[in-house]
């Protein structure tokens, strides 16, 4: 890769960790948009991992949600990261693998905090309609947190959602000119172009 572009790249690679190692950074949490029938949805979610060895990043879901009735029938997603800071935004596309109850999703069932796993707790599924409000999750945790073996009933709504970019586009403002450019994925290779702010 060129040397401008492998400093670009290597910026990206830096914010993505930064987000994993610290909960406030902004792009700890992403708009992640996928396509339910022919209309685009998007929602807000939370980064969980991010490699980039195998060009992925995951975020946790619960499998009752919309969402992942859409990404079964397209795999398809588009993400977006944006920063005020920095300036720099960066949209992954690609396709989505869904992990469900196998020894990855036990590995991080662990490590998921007693108060999140109390939102795959809840006893309607995600977006469905109610008749009056209800906060989703079980009452007598609404104020405190589950012991391990109670919060283990959450676990069959479990997912990770692991999305697998095959093309990431970058753009930096800038007064003196914004800067942007792609990044294409294939197997081992990375392929990097300008392109119009
Ligand atoms: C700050 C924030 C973080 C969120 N993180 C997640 C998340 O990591 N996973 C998730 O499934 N939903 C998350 N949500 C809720 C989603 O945005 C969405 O409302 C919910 O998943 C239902 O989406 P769906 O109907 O499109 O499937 C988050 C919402 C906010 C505001």
């Amino acid at each position: 890769m060129e040397k401008e572009f492998q400093s670009i790249y290597d910026e990206i690679v830096d914010l993505m960790k930064s987000a994993l190692n610290d909960s406030s950074h902004t792009y700890r949490t992403f708009s992640f948009a996928s396509i339910d029938e022919k209309s685009p949805k998007v929602r807000t979610v939370v980064l969980r991992s991010f490699s980039i060895k195998d060009n992925y990043f995951e975020f946790h879901s619960d499998i009752r949600s919309p969402k992942l009735s859409e990404l079964k029938k397209n795999k398809n997603f588009s993400a977006l990261f944006y920063s005020s800071e920095t300036k720099v935004q960066i949209r992954f596309s690609g396709k989505v693998k869904t992990l469900y109850n196998c020894s990855e999703t036990e590995k991080r069932w662990e490590q998921v905090t007693p108060s999140s796993k109390r939102c795959y707790m809840g006893p309607y599924s995600p977006s469905e309609s109610l008749n009056e409000y209800h906060p989703n999750i079980p009452e007598n945790f609404q104020f405190n947190n589950p012991s391990d073996e109670e919060s283990s009933a959450g676990y069959k709504n479990f997912v990770i959602i692991r999305c697998f970019f095959d093309r990431l586009d970058y753009l930096k403002l800038k007064y003196s000119g914004h800067s942007r450019c792609c990044f294409k994925f294939y197997e081992n290779d990375i392929t990097a172009e300008w392109i119009a702010p």
